[in-house]
Parts: structure tokens; C-alpha cells; sequence
């Protein structure tokens, strides 16, 4: 199949890029923010099209996607706390930027398989038995969150109005080889290999879900090839922890005392808890996760991040004085 990847030199988007050539002929559309690089790509350079541009340039667009069989459309920004200092950027890609894949699907009958976030649902309370499903209703907190929300109301709308074959996909926190250094986890472990102290935001009372960006891209894979059209998917992994659980694990696992962190400014607005039920993709889909030690997989991501020093350290410092700003 002739796929076209959005956001293929991002963190989820590579990961599925390495897999996917494997099986696919794999075009990638990516802008190369400051979230996307072309070394996420190397290991797959000579067997892919990389194509250097904006999901909002409509006459791109639709020339790929005119040439395609199926989009995976992971582009968008990402990260929370960008979203809060500065949402416009947002609000271009998450939500323009997915009606432009959206219009040009339409006019080629394309296949569409969007990536979204459980961020959509808002958040659970603490210590409730209560997990996300594909029927909660949508209830975003951040600008971040109800960009997604908007871009995922866009392909509900565009699958029911105009018949567009569209599936979504809702996953929780994913870890692995190649997140971008603003995140959580490796943040912290880059806190660690350049002697400075992890940063922990308010109590780290706050719950996310976690699942290796491998059991992610199954899950997707999976969806591609059988899911219906016009579904939602929740994909998760059961891997709920408290943040503050997560940071002592990164720093016991790195060797140093585990509560050798700062306590830094809480993040406004600050998502208490989220979680997912997989179950109708584990029915459905017989899809199963393979990554279920949480440990064991932080072993080896912390593994990658000191063998890949040259991938994440030019992107260090500049993240840093830009938490630092904001006494994070
Ligand atoms: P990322 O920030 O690491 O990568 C995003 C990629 O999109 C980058 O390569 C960037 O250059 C590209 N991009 C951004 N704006 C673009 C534009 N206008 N045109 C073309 N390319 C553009 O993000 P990620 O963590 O890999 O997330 C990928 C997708 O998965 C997103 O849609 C995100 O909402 C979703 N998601 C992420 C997580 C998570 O834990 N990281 C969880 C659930 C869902
Ligand atoms: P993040 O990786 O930004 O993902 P999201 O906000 O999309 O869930 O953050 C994960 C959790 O970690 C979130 O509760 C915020 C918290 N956090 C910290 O405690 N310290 C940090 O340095 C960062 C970046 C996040």
C-alpha cells in the first residue's frame, strides 16, 4: 500500500515510519518544526520520501494525497505547556491543518486513519474506578487538548456528512526511543545525564496512563487494516502511575537517590487523572500490548537516551532556559 505519514519526523510518527517499510511504500509529510528532525529518520532514509512541508498547504496536500491509498495523520503540536504560552500555532495545525488532510481525502477518496489523544476527555478523579470509553463525552482542559478535540469533531463531521472513510484513534502518555526532550520522561532523564536535577511539576499527585510507543503503533497498524469506518478506538495499555512514582522509578533505575528532584511551578489547569479502557480494541481488534513492563521499558528508553546523546543534546540547552522562564 502507498502510505502518506503526517508528522513522520515526530516522536510516534518515526517509530511507525521505522515499522511501516516493512510493509508499505511510506511517503512522510512532515514541516520539521522545532518537534520533528530528519535523524529520527535515518535508519529508514533510503526507503522513504521525505517531503519537507506544511499539512495547511492545501495544494501539497492534495497533490500526495492524490497519490496515495491511506493517510496516517499524526502532524500537530503536541506539548501541553507550549500550548498554554502560546496556542495559536495550535490551533493551524490541530485544527486547519487536519480539515486541509480532511478536504483533500474527500476529493480523492483516500483512506484516513487520525491520530488523537484521551487528552480530549478531560480528566478522572483521583483513586475513582472510572477509565475513559469510546461513548465519555469530550470535555478538554488546555488549548492543546481542544485543538484535538476540534480536529477529531472535524472527522466525525466530514465521515458522517460527506462519507469520508475515516477511523480515530485515542491513545494515552506514550515513552520511548525519540520523544522530544520537553516531555516528562525524557526530560528527566536528560536532567540526569547532564547533571542537572529533574523537575517535578506540584506534588506529582497528577495519573497518567503509560504505554510504549511500539504497543501505540500496533494498535494503529491494527485499526489501518480491520477497524471500521466511521469508529473511535481508545488504545491504552493499563499503565497508570502518579507522576511522582514515575520519577523516583527514572532516577532509582539511573542509579541516583530517588528524591534527589525539585518541586517546580504546578502547570495551570493541571489534568488530574487519566485512563483508558482498551477493551473494544482488545475485543474488537484482538489487539494485545507487548511492552507490559512498565520498568523494563523505561530501562531500555533511559538505555537509548544515553546512547543517543548526539539525537537530543543540540535540543537541551534551549529547552531548558525555556522552562527555566517559566520557573519550571
Ligand atoms: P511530536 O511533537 O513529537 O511530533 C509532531 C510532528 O508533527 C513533528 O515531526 C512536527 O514537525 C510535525 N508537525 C507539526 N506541525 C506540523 C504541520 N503544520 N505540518 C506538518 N508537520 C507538522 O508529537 P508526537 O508525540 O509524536 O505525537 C504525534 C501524534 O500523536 C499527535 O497527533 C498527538 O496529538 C498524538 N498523541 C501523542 C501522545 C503522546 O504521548 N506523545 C499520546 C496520544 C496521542
Ligand atoms: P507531559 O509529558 O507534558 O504529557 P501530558 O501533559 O500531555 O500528559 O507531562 C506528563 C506529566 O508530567 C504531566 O502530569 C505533567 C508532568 N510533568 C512534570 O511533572 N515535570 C515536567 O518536567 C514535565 C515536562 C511534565
Amino acid at each position: 500500500m502507498r502510505l502518506l505519514v503526517t508528522g513522520g519526523a515526530g516522536f510516534i510518527g518515526a517509530n511507525f515510519v521505522h515499522d511501516a517499510v516493512c510493509e508499505h511504500d511510506v511517503t512522510v509529510l512532515d514541516a520539521l518544526t522545532y518537534a520533528g528532525s530528519r535523524e529520527s529518520l535515518a535508519p529508514v532514509e533510503n526507503k522513504i520520501r521525505l517531503v519537507e512541508g506544511d499539512i495547511t498547504d492545501a495544494e501539497l496536500v492534495g497533490k500526495l494525497i492524490a497519490e496515495t491509498d491511506a493517510v496516517v495523520h499524526f502532524a500537530a503540536e503536541t506539548h501541553v505547556d507550549n500550548s498554554l504560552s502560546g496556542p495559536e500555532p495550535f490551533l493551524n495545525a490541530n485544527v486547519i491543518g487536519t480539515f486541509t488532510i480532511l478536504e483533500a481525502v474527500r476529493a480523492h477518496n483516500v483512506r484516513l486513519h487520525h491520530i488523537s489523544t484521551d487528552e480530549v476527555y478531560g480528566d478522572l478523579e483521583l483513586n475513582s474506578p472510572q477509565r475513559f470509553t469510546e461513548s465519555t463525552p469530550y470535555n478538554p482542559s488546555s488549548p492543546y487538548s481542544s485543538t484535538k478535540a476540534a480536529a477529531d469533531m472535524l472527522v466525525r463531521a466530514w465521515v458522517r456528512s460527506y462519507g469520508v472513510r475515516a477511523t480515530i484513534s485515542n491513545c494515552s502518555n506514550n515513552y520511548g526511543p525519540y520523544q522530544h526532550v520537553e516531555k516528562f520522561i525524557p526530560r528527566q532523564i536528560t536532567n540526569v545525564l547532564t547533571g542537572r536535577r529533574p523537575k517535578l511539576y506540584g506534588a506529582g499527585a497528577n495519573v497518567r496512563d503509560w504505554i510504549h510507543v511500539s504497543d501505540h503503533n500496533s494498535a494503529v497498524r491494527r485499526i489501518l487494516a480491520d477497524g471500521q469506518i466511521g469508529r473511535t478506538y481508545l488504545i491504552g495499555a493499563g499503565g497508570e502511575r502518579d507522576n511522582l512514582t514515575v520519577m523516583r522509578t527514572i532516577l532509582r533505575l539511573m542509579d541516583r537517590d530517588p528524591e534527589d528532584f525539585d518541586h517546580v511551578t504546578d502547570r495551570v489547569g493541571h489534568d488530574l487523572r487519566y485512563a483508558i479502557d482498551a477493551t473494544m480494541l482488545r475485543d474488537e481488534l484482538g489487539w494485545s500490548p507487548t511492552h507490559t513492563d512498565f520498568e523494563d521499558g523505561l530501562r531500555a528508553t533511559i538505555d537509548w537516551y544515553r546512547a543517543n546523546e548526539s539525537w537530543w543534546a543540540p535540543l537541551k540547552d534551549a529547552v531548558e532556559a525555556g522552562y527555566a522562564g517559566r520557573n519550571q
